[in-house]
């Protein structure tokens, strides 16, 4: 357990840094950082909403195990309507937050030794992440399988909508690659919740707030950290003015 604090203390409406937020990132207000601003919070979030809607229509079609979900939605019959429709919605907002976020998501030499620190090394305590920046290499990592996943997604959801126009073989395999990519993405989705929420705590005021503490940033990701007082990523500098006006 780190004995820095990372969590957030009460906020005031008209707050500063939510402000800053809404439209920059990688800016430094006050004891805040801003690191996800509204459009990238919204991209994430109707990212989530609509897989999580799209998996609670689907897994009763998948399996009679399931079955009792379907009454979440008025029965069976609104299942089958609506999710691939979620589907298509669910790829289309996941085309859109990866142009957004892919420029901060190129892997490179310190997310391998991200990665190798953490099969070599037992525990925290003899890691060095001095060279994490926004992201470290399992974020990044998590970034390319859900996007390859939606790859999994989209081509056999559309065969499995209309059948009619493929030969058996292909159907099978259809349903094949869509149960696959189902299976590999609910399992990291709960890994990736534990991360973001309880395991990290801070972590989730990122998506809400658009926030993290100067401890949370310096703790997780310190060469952001450093880079974000550098002033090296801000894109626009944010006037007084901007930040007073909501
Ligand atoms: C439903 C509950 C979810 C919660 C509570 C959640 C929470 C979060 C949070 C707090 C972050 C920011 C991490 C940071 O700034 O370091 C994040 C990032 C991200 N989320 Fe989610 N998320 C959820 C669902 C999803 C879903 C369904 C997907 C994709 C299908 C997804 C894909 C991502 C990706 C690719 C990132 C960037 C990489 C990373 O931080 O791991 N999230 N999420």
């Amino acid at each position: 357990m780190s004995s820095v604090t990372t969590t957030h203390g009460p906020h005031l409406p008209g707050d500063p840094a939510v402000i800053v937020a809404r439209r920059y990132e990688d800016v430094v207000v006050g004891n805040e950082i801003s690191r996800h601003n509204l459009l990238s919070r919204l991209s994430h979030w109707a990212v989530a909403i609509t897989f999580v809607l799209a998996m609670l229509t689907g897994m009763p079609i998948w399996t009679p195990v399931f079955g009792w979900m379907a009454y979440l939605f008025g029965g069976l019959t609104v299942c089958r309507l609506l999710h691939p429709w979620l589907g298509v919605a669910f790829v289309l907002f996941s085309i859109e937050r990866f142009f957004q976020w892919v420029s901060d998501m190129q892997m490179a030499e310190p997310d391998v030794d991200w990665f190798r620190q953490r099969a070599t090394k037992k525990g925290r305590a003899g890691v060095d992440d001095s060279r994490v920046g926004k992201y470290n290499g399992g974020q990044k990592l998590y970034f390319w399988a859900v996007s390859l996943g939606c790859l999994g997604f989209l081509p056999s959801g559309l065969v499995m909508w209309f059948p009619e126009y493929v030969s058996p073989i292909v159907r099978q395999l259809a349903y094949l690659l869509h149960d696959f990519t189902f299976i590999c993405f609910g399992a990291s989705l709960v890994i990736h919740i534990f991360l973001s929420t309880a395991a990290e705590p801070g972590t989730f005021v990122s998506m809400s707030r658009g926030t993290v503490t100067r401890a949370w940033a310096r703790l997780h990701h310190p060469r952001w950290y450093q880079d974000v007082l550098a002033g090296a990523r801000s894109r626009e500098v944010v006037k007084d003015e901007q930040v007073r006006k909501p």
